[in-house]
């Protein structure tokens, strides 16, 4: 099959082509579930839920709002096509089968980004909170250990080593560490929940007001810094995928047409849930301004409470748990690669499994290394923000190819059907435009030189044939 946009992929396609090619189907539906939670809930809420209220003020728990329906919409499209085409490499394969290589492969090259991106910058918040707990424990490190050049050290080696920790666990086998990853995600949303209780009996209704200083659409500062409402959720976007991690793993799912769409809108919208729940009980218990620029705001805003205790177990939770969200996306990583190469895309050394593990293991091994060096050495914030710009093309793709193949293939068996569909569609595309519309002008830019390498990339690819 072949389209304006290259070939395309058949959307029954023989999964694999060989047993070292074939990944091993150990997951089920509470792994898949808590692999979303655990890729969800992380930096997003722990840290960026300060940096959105700076932005936003009050009116941050629309950005919220905002995020989580643009998320929900593409959540619901995910769905769809994960049960529909239960093979790895989520929005990547989707848009092969919908639309045809060329924009597989800038779909493919976006989540590259998306993974690696969210991956070193998950790490070097780790190691944010991890070199505080250091200090808090009388073994403070150096400062030109433990932060990259950016933020006035050499190198960040602790996000080095715990990158190199979940690489190990990955190596290990996917359900070793999937049960490993329920358990952190458990903790984690305890956590959470410990917050909430704690700051709910606080709650003035006083603090949310003004509600929007900055207004909906908002302005940029001289600085260049966009605010309001709408600058706010395309920040605190990140804090909400993470689901679109479970579609990399269709391969590995039990039952794929059920466990998948489980694991995906159940993932995500226990996520909203949580997050509405601590947005709202943070702003109620302080005012805005006192946690807004803070590198551990729900930390503090435990202090302010007079909740040292309760502050430090949710600081150690952090240490322990956010891992897991760099567990989700290494995973899911080595797998969008792992299907690159093996649809020719790629050197086909690539997508080599390993004959007993069942795991990628070059793979897993060169994206934990590339990831590492971005988090020893690149800022944070723009890291980020960057990695939103790679997701939000992949849920604009992701949007796109549930509705042509609702058109092109309007009978095909589909386990779980977006309800509304064009609207859902409609809403997902338009509102991740406007997000990535809205992201720091920088951010753009680097997005299209990326995918300008990328370009040239598949062109010496293609010339050389990889596919051989
Ligand atoms: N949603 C993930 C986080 O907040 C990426 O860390």
């Amino acid at each position: 099959m072949s389209g304006l946009w290259g070939p395309r992929k058949a959307i029954d396609a023989p999964a694999a082509r060989a047993e070292h090619h074939r990944l091993r189907r150990t997951l089920g539906w509470a792994h898949l579930m808590a692999l979303g939670v655990g890729a969800i809930v992380g930096t997003g809420i722990l840290t960026l839920t300060g940096v959105g209220a700076a932005l936003a003020g009050p009116g941050v728990i629309l950005s919220f709002l905002i995020a989580g329906l643009v998320c929900a919409a593409a959540a619901l499209a995910y769905a769809e096509l994960a049960a529909m085409i239960p093979q790895s490499g989520s929005a990547y394969t989707y848009s092969y089968v919908a639309v045809g290589e060329t924009i597989a492969w800038i779909v493919g090259w976006s989540l590259i980004l998306e993974y690696s991106v969210v991956c070193s910058t998950v790490a070097v918040g780790w190691s944010g909170y991890f070199a505080g707990f250091m200090e808090a424990s009388g073994w403070g490190l150096p400062k030109a250990l433990i932060a990259g050049p950016d933020a006035g050290g050499l190198i960040n080696l602790p996000a080095v080593a715990i990158i190199a920790i979940v690489a190990g666990l990955l190596l290990i086998g996917t359900r070793e560490s999937a049960t490993l990853n329920t358990i952190l995600v458990v903790l984690k949303v305890g956590a959470l929940a410990l917050f909430v209780a704690i700051t709910l009996p606080a709650f003035d209704q006083a603090n949310f007001a003004p509600f929007m200083p900055h207004g909906f659409l908002g302005h940029v500062d001289p600085d260049g810094t966009k605010r309001g409402v709408l600058a706010a959720a395309s920040i605190i976007f990140f804090a909400f995928y993470g689901f679109d991690a479970v579609s990399t793993a269709a391969e590995e799912a039990r039952n794929p047409e059920r466990d998948l769409t489980i694991g995906i809108v159940g993932s995500m919208l226990v996520c909203v849930i949580i997050y509405m729940g601590v947005a709202a009980s943070a702003i109620g218990a302080v005012p805005v301004a006192d946690f807004a620029s803070s590198a551990e705001p729900l930390a503090l805003v435990l202090r302010v409470l007079g909740s040292d205790l309760a502050a430090k177990i949710f600081g150690a939770v952090a240490v322990i748990a956010l891992p897991t969200v760099i567990l989700a996306f290494l995973f899911g990583q080595t797998r969008i690669f792992f299907v690159m190469a093996r649809d020719g895309l790629l050197p086909a050394r690539l997508g080599r499994v390993h004959p007993r593990s069942g795991v990628p293991v070059a793979v897993t091994i060169g994206t934990a290394i590339i990831v590492a060096v971005i988090a020893a050495f690149l800022p944070l914030a723009e890291i980020a923000a960057l990695a939103n710009a790679g997701t939000l093309c992949a849920f604009v793709a992701v949007g796109a190819a549930m509705l042509i193949l609702r058109r092109r293939e309007p009978d095909r068996p589909r386990p779980f059907r977006t309800p509304l569909a064009p609207l859902v569609g409609l809403i997902g595309i338009a509102g991740c435009i406007a997000l990535f519309v809205t992201l720091p002008g920088a951010t753009q830019i680097r997005f299209f030189l990326w995918n300008g390498l990328g370009l040239i990339l598949y062109v010496i690819l293609r010339r050389a044939g990889s596919r051989a």
